[in-house]
């Protein structure tokens, strides 16, 4: 892959195209960029890591996407899913493509289940709001998802209120009901962060799986790089809103060659123990209130030079990536 592939249209099976995302706030401090001109392209049953620290912009990109954003907040840019602009649709022509052709499952399952209804009926009502189906179809798709999720007794868990489910459950309720019915974009927003670490591991192979049997196209959001390695095609790395570095998971994940990118690597544990020293960013992300000029990550880049009060643009790096950073990589070998 090199950077042209990178965006390139492959008309065939290019599913969301993203130009120039921009979210903004209206706050009592004046206006909040949290997402700023964000360029990226999704092909069918591809993955897209989007990766950065805490307050990065990452949620907002999605809620953006799904029409989600908070009542102070505005949208600039086009997002086409099939061709068709998410960002100029009304509620109502949203309303019709959300959980049909895209979905989004959330840190916390409990944000989009009702604790109240039983999981039967919540999934049967997506289905009926969707399709045209009768009670007794709409139940057996329900049933079959929530064995393709493997909840095991799916007939006795339809019964159940969302409280009766521990929490690997409940996210697999939710992956449940997000790909119910097939939707070709589903955006999980930090889908295992609350769970222990071998359900997470159980979460993201049954996301993978789902993915293969549905051809799903999935924007994986996490904080964690290691999370990407295993699960995603390419990795967009953003900061105070925007990107940083964005290429392929292996060009990233091997050679990153933002200091950002290094330094959330770096923040990894490895298996074989070589840096159990766990090694952090210093610092803290910008307060997107009163941002400066330049680089947004220079106040805590280690390789930052007079160079870098000026804006880098995304540039090409390589033969594989976009890059915005002036370091010369040369130098640091
Ligand atoms: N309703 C809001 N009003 C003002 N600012 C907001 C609002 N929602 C989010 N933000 C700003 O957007 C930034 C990015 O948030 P978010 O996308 O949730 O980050 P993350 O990468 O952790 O998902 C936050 O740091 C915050 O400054
Ligand atoms: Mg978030």
């Amino acid at each position: 892959m090199n950077s042209q592939q990178l965006n390139a249209d492959a008309p065939s099976s290019l599913l969301l195209d993203v130009n120039n995302l921009k979210v903004t706030f209206k706050t009592e401090d004046g206006d909040v960029t949290a997402v700023n001109n964000l360029n990226f392209k999704l092909h069918q049953g591809e993955t897209l890591g989007i990766v950065g620290e805490s307050g990065s912009g990452k949620s907002q990109t999605a809620f953006a996407l799904m029409g989600l954003l908070a009542n102070n907040g505005r949208v600039d840019g086009i997002a086409s899913l099939n061709g068709k602009n998410l960002l100029a649709m009304s509620q109502k022509e949203l309303n019709k493509i959300r959980a049909a052709e895209m979905a989004m499952i959330f840190q916390d399952p409990m944000t989009s289940l009702n604790p109240y209804m039983k999981i039967g009926k919540q999934l049967t009502e997506v289905l009926k709001f969707h399709q045209d189906i009768s009670d007794a179809e709409a139940t057996k798709k329900a049933l079959n998802m929530l064995d393709a999720v493997k909840i095991p007794e799916a007939a006795k868990r339809l019964k159940m209120y969302p409280h009766e489910f521990s929490g690997g459950m409940r996210q697999r309720v939710m992956i449940a009901m997000a790909l119910l019915c097939e939707p070709k974009l589903l955006i999980a927003d930090e889908p295992t962060t609350a769970l222990d670490v071998t359900v997470q591991a159980q979460i993201m192979a049954l996301l993978k799986e789902l993915q293969k049997d549905f051809n799903t196209a999935i924007i994986m959001i996490t904080h964690d790089l290691g999370v990407v390695a295993g699960s995603c095609d390419k990795v967009l790395v953003m900061y105070a809103g925007q990107t940083m570095e964005y290429g392929s998971t292996n060009d990233i994940f091997y050679t990153p060659s933002h200091p950002y990118s290094i330094g959330l690597l770096n923040a990894i544990p490895r298996i074989d123990g070589q840096n159990d020293t766990l090694m952090t960013i210093p610092g803290n992300p910008p307060n997107l209130a009163n941002i400066h000029q330049g680089c947004p990550f220079m106040p805590r880049c280690i390789f930052a030079t007079e160079a870098c009060i000026n804006s880098p643009q995304l540039m090409p790096f390589g033969d594989n990536r976009l890059r915005a950073c002036f370091r010369d990589m040369k130098e640091l070998s």
